[in-house]
C-alpha cells in the first residue's frame, strides 16, 4: 500500500530538511527521505553539512583554535599553562556529540512540523497519477506517491584518478574529521575551502602540513588583496602552500602516502606524508536515484539541470542544493529549499544569488559578499574602494587579534555597495551586516552614517565605509 503525500523530499541535508519543514509549515502533507546512518545504523538527518561538513569541521576548528591560543596567545594575557596537551580522541568525541545534537534536533523539528521521515534510500519508480511513485529502501521497502518531488541529494568528495579514498591514508572530508591523532606530516591536495580549514585544524594540533594546489593563484575566487593577505598569514602560521603543481601519481602504503608531482617550475617533486587529504571539489549525488528511468535531465558533470527557480525538466520535480548549479553552500541549499516549498504552495519564493555570503573558517576568518575588485575591473564597472585594518580597531587590539581588514567596494556614481571583503577576527559574523546592507541596496554612506557599538569589531565596517569617501576617523 503506497502512502500519499503532496511533497516528497529526497535527501535530508540543509536543502532537503529545510524544504520539508517549510512545505509542512505551508500546510502541505510532506515526507522527507534520508539515508544517512549514524555509527549504530540509526537515522542521522542533516546530510553532509551536519555529519561530515559544516558542523563537525567547525567543532574541530574551535577545539584546535583553543589549543593554539592556549599554547601561543594566553601568555600575552598573563595566563601560564604547564604541560599543555591535547586529547584528540576526546576532541573528536566532543565533535561527534555536537553532530548528534544536530541530528536529534532535526528529528525533533520533523515531529514538531509534522513532516513524515523515512530512513532509507529514495528512488524514482515511475510517473503515476499526475505525480511520481517513489521507492524507499530502508529496513523495509516502502512506496510513496508524491504530487511534487524535491530532489536534495547533495554531493560527495571528488577523488583523484587512481587514488581512491580509503579514509585511513587517503582521506576525504569524512576521514579528515575523525583522525585519532594528529599525523606528523599531512599532505593536502587542493587549497580550497576544505583544504584550508582541515589543514588548519591538524596544523594547530602539531602536523607539518603541505598543501599542493593546481592553480597558479591562491584562492582565485577571493578578492585579490584579501587572498594575498591570507596567503601571507597562512604561510607565516606554517602551512606550506605550493601553487601551480600537477599531481602525477599518488602511492599509498602501510607507512604513508607518496605524492609525485611537477612543481610550478616544471621540476619533478615528491611529497611523503603520513596522511593525505584530497579536497579538490565535490561531485553531485545522483547514483541510485533512477533519474534516467524517469527522464530527469542531468548535465555532463552529473548535476541535475534546473532553471533559476530550481525547476527540472520534469513537471512537478524540483532540485535544490549541491546537486544543482551554483555554490556548494549549506545556506544556499536552505534558501533554495525554502523558495521551492513556497513556489509549490503558490507563493513567490526568491533567492538572491548576488547576496549569498561566503565564509572560510580559518584563523583569521575570510568572509565576503558581492563582487571582488578583479570582477569589477573585468566588467569595466567604475568603483570606489575603502578599507580599514583591524590593527586600528580598539576591540581587535583588546582581543589580541589585529590581523586583516574590512574592505568595501561601492559604485563610483551611485555609491551602492557592490562587495564587502573581510579577513580577520569574527569575519563570519561581521559579514551579516554587509549582506543586509546589500539586500537593501545600501550605499557606503548609509553604513558610514549608522551608529556602531564601541568598542566592537563592527566599527571596522563603518570605518571601511568612511574610507570609501576617504574620511576614516581612526586611521
Ligand atoms: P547534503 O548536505 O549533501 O545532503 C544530502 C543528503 O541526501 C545526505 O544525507 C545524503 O546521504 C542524502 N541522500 C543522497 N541520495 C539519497 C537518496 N537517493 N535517498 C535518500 N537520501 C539520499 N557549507 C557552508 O555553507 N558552510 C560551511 O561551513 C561548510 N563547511 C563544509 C565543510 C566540509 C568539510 C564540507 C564537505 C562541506 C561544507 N559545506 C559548508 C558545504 C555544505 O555541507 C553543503 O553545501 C551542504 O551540505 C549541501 O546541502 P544539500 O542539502 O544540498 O546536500
Ligand atoms: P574547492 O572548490 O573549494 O577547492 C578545490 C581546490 O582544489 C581548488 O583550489 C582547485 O583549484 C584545486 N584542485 C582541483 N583539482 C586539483 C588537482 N588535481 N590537483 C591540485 N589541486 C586541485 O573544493 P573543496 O575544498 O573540496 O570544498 C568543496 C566545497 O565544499 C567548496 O566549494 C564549498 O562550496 C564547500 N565548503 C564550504 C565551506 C565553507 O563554507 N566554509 C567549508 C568547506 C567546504
Amino acid at each position: 500500500m503506497s502512502k500519499n503525500f503532496d511533497v516528497v523530499v529526497i535527501g535530508g541535508g540543509p536543502g532537503g530538511y529545510i524544504a520539508a519543514i517549510r512545505a509542512a509549515q505551508l500546510g502541505l502533507n510532506t515526507a522527507c527521505i534520508d539515508d544517512w546512518k549514524n555509527s549504530k545504523g540509526g537515522p542521522a538527518p542533516g546530510g553532509t553539512c551536519t555529519n561530515v561538513g559544516c558542523i563537525p569541521s567547525k567543532a574541530l576548528l574551535q577545539s584546535s583554535e583553543h589549543f593554539e591560543h592556549a599554547g601561543h596567545a594566553f601568555a600575552d594575557h598573563g595566563i601560564g599553562l604547564d604541560n599543555l596537551r591535547i586529547d584528540v580522541p576526546k576532541m573528536v568525541a566532543r565533535k561527534d556529540t555536537v553532530v548528534k545534537q544536530n541530528n536529534d534536533g532535526i528529528l525533533y523539528l520533523f515531529k514538531k512540523n509534522k513532516v513524515s521521515f523515512f530512513h532509507g534510500r529514495g528512488s524514482f519508480v515511475k510517473a503515476a497519477d499526475g505525480g511520481y511513485e517513489i521507492a524507499v529502501a530502508g529496513d523495509k521497502l516502502e512506496t510513496l506517491l508524491a504530487k511534487q518531488v524535491i530532489v536534495a541529494t547533495g554531493s560527495s568528495a571528488r577523488a583523484l584518478p587512481g587514488a581512491a579514498f580509503d579514509e585511513e591514508r587517503i582521506l576525504s572530508n569524512d576521514g579528515a574529521l575523525r583522525l585519532g591523532a594528529a599525523p606528523n606530516t599531512l599532505g593536502v591536495i587542493g587549497s580550497g575551502v576544505i583544504g584550508l580549514e582541515m589543514g588548519s585544524v591538524w596544523r594547530r594540533l602539531g602536523a607539518q602540513v603541505t598543501v599542493l594546489e593546481a592553480l597558479p593563484v591562491f584562492l582565485g575566487a577571493v578578492d585579490e588583496q584579501i587572498a594575498k593577505e591570507a596567503h601571507k598569514v597562512f604561510t607565516k602560521q606554517g602551512l606550506k602552500i605550493q601553487l601551480g603543481v600537477k599531481i602525477d601519481e599518488v602511492k599509498s602504503g602501510k607507512k604513508g602516502v607518496s605524492v609525485a608531482y611537477t612543481d610550478a617550475a616544471g621540476a619533478a617533486q615528491t611529497l611523503d606524508c603520513e596522511r593525505l587529504i584530497v579536497s579538490i571539489g565535490r561531485v553531485p549525488n545522483t547514483t541510485g536515484l533512477n533519474a534516467e528511468g524517469v527522464g530527469l535531465k542531468t548535465d555532463e558533470r552529473g548535476f541535475i539541470v534546473v532553471d533559476d527557480d530550481c525547476r527540472t525538466n520534469l513537471p512537478g520535480v524540483w532540485a535544490v542544493g549541491d546537486v544543482v548549479r551554483g555554490p556548494m553552500l549549506a545556506h544556499k541549499a536552505e534558501e533554495e529549499g525554502v523558495a521551492v516549498a513556497e513556489r509549490i504552495a503558490g507563493q513567490h519564493g526568491h533567492v538572491n544569488f548576488n547576496t549569498i555570503p561566503w565564509v572560510i573558517y580559518t584563523s583569521p576568518e575570510i568572509a565576503w559578499v558581492g563582487q571582488t575588485e578583479q570582477q569589477l575591473k573585468a566588467a569595466g564597472r567604475a568603483y570606489k574602494a575603502g578599507s580599514f585594518p583591524f590593527m586600528a580597531n580598539g576591540r581587535a587590539r583588546a582581543l589580541g587579534d589585529t590581523t586583516g581588514m574590512v574592505k568595501m567596494l561601492a559604485d563610483a556614481a551611485t555609491d551602492e555597495i557592490l562587495g564587502v571583503h573581510i579577513i580577520g577576527p569574527m569575519a563570519s559574523e561581521l559579514i551579516a551586516e554587509a549582506v543586509v546592507a546589500m539586500e537593501f541596496k545600501a550605499s557606503s554612506e548609509d553604513i558610514a552614517r549608522i551608529c556602531h557599538a564601541h568598542p566592537s569589531l563592527s566599527e571596522s565596517t563603518k570605518e571601511a565605509a568612511l574610507a570609501v569617501d576617504k574620511r576614516t576617523l581612526n586611521f
